[in-house]
């Protein structure tokens, strides 16, 4: 390996992370001048939250374990922010890129744009170049966490990548340098392509006794769903009614079943009829099922988007979305307990409609990412 090659920490997290680093790992590995490093902090730990999702994406081992695990917000952001200072001293790489809005996409930004060298690296800097992947999306809600992660990497990054326009006018108007965004497209959708065969082929469906079109997936885990027993307990209800229409396949984040089963609502789900509770669910495995469904229902982010370019109705259990052109321009639809079953009738009773995925949302972010790296590395 020259020496000169650039040095690019790649910040893998969790689980909504790992498909947006894939892409770029495997753009910059391709390249004669940079070296990507992954950084897992641990912050998702499980076999089947994390591991599963390296082998899927053929992605390598992790070159660098913080070992962070979970803790209240405070303490797993502060335990990534002293693991990764460490590292950053010891390896003073000229770049850090994070990704998404979990907590240590925001400690990893806090910990590399504090940092002073004590000796510059090869390239003479003296701290990396830190720049964020999917910046300024905006749910304008603080009471989730992910909003606040996303505001204050967003202040602090050096470079701030856009996956669609509204992403630009939020950070304009927040007072950002204008030269400092780049709209890049989403990265989750390279994922989606470079892995369209293997999820094509995996059948996820059919061994769980499902039809292709005539079944349900859902996924929740946000706090604000799952963390108020009362709430978690109409959500319930509703996963019950709505398996009275289609059967309804529901992977189980770690959060949710564990906030289910201290309510006692564990049993209820799984005895009711028509719901399949599995385990969180690789990336081939999940997108094999959710390819091949009616709908989804769900709180998640990246889902919205994924849907969106799939062309496939999307029923979001939250009050707002930082996403906001999945619902202008594509298929998903902001719900609430009051009015999910009335838009689960709306989707069913309506033919579904091709696709139309917005701009840059193309397969090709990855390259157009890397291309910017190597532009701001050989130009500072
Ligand atoms: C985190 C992100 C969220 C993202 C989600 C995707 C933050 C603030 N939240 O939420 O933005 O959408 O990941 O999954 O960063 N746990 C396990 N096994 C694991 C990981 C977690 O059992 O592999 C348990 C933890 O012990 C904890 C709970 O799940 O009790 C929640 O984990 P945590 O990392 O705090 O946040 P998530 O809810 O996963």
């Amino acid at each position: 390996m020259p020496v000169d090659k650039q040095t690019i920490h790649l910040i893998a997290a969790a689980r909504p992370n790992f498909m947006k680093i894939a892409p770029l790992y495997h753009a910059l590995a391709a390249t004669d001048w940079a070296t990507p490093v992954i950084v897992h902090t641990g912050q998702h730990y499980d076999l089947n939250m994390s591991d599963a999702f390296f082998q899927d994406l053929r992605l390598p081992e992790p070159h660098i374990h913080l070992g962070a695990g979970t803790g209240s917000h405070a303490e797993q952001t502060g335990k990534v922010m002293m693991a990764y200072e460490k590292i950053l001293l010891q390896t003073r790489p000229d770049m850090t890129v994070v990704a998404g809005d979990v907590n240590s996409t925001l400690a990893c930004t806090l910990a590399a744009t504090k940092l002073v060298y004590p000796e510059p690296n090869i390239h003479g800097r003296s701290r990396p170049v830190v720049a964020h992947l999917e910046a300024g999306l905006r749910s304008f809600d603080r009471s989730m966490p992910e909003e606040i992660n996303r505001l204050a990497t967003d202040v602090l990054a050096d470079l701030l990548w856009t996956p669609s326009p509204d992403g630009d006018e939020h950070l304009l108007r927040e007072g950002i340098a204008a030269d400092k965004i780049q709209r890049v497209g989403n990265i989750m959708i390279d994922s989606l392509e470079m892995m369209r065969g293997p999820i094509e082929q995996a059948g996820v469906a059919a061994e769980l006794g499902l039809s292709k079109g005539d079944y349900v997936v859902a996924t929740l885990h946000r706090p604000g769903n799952v963390d108020d027993p009362a709430k978690l307990a109409q959500l319930c209800d509703m996963l019950i009614d709505t398996a009275t229409e289609l059967p309804v396949v529901f992977p189980v984040h770690p959060r949710t079943r564990k906030n289910l089963s201290v309510a006692g609502l564990l049993a209820r789900l799984e005895q009711a009829p028509g719901i399949t509770l599995l385990e969180p669910q690789s990336y081939i495995r999940f997108m094999s099922l959710v390819f091949n469904c009616r709908l989804v229902l769900t709180d998640s982010g990246g889902i919205q988007e994924e849907t969106t370019y799939l062309g496939i109705p999307c029923l979001t259990l939250r009050p707002n979305t930082e996403r906001p052109i999945t619902v202008t321009a594509g298929t998903n639809r902001l719900c609430n307990l009051g009015n999910v079953r009335d838009a689960l009738d709306q989707v069913l009773a309506t033919p579904p409609a091709p696709a139309a995925p917005p701009e840059l949302w193309d397969g090709h972010t990855a390259q157009r990412v890397s291309d910017r790296i190597h532009q701001a590395l050989t130009t500072t």
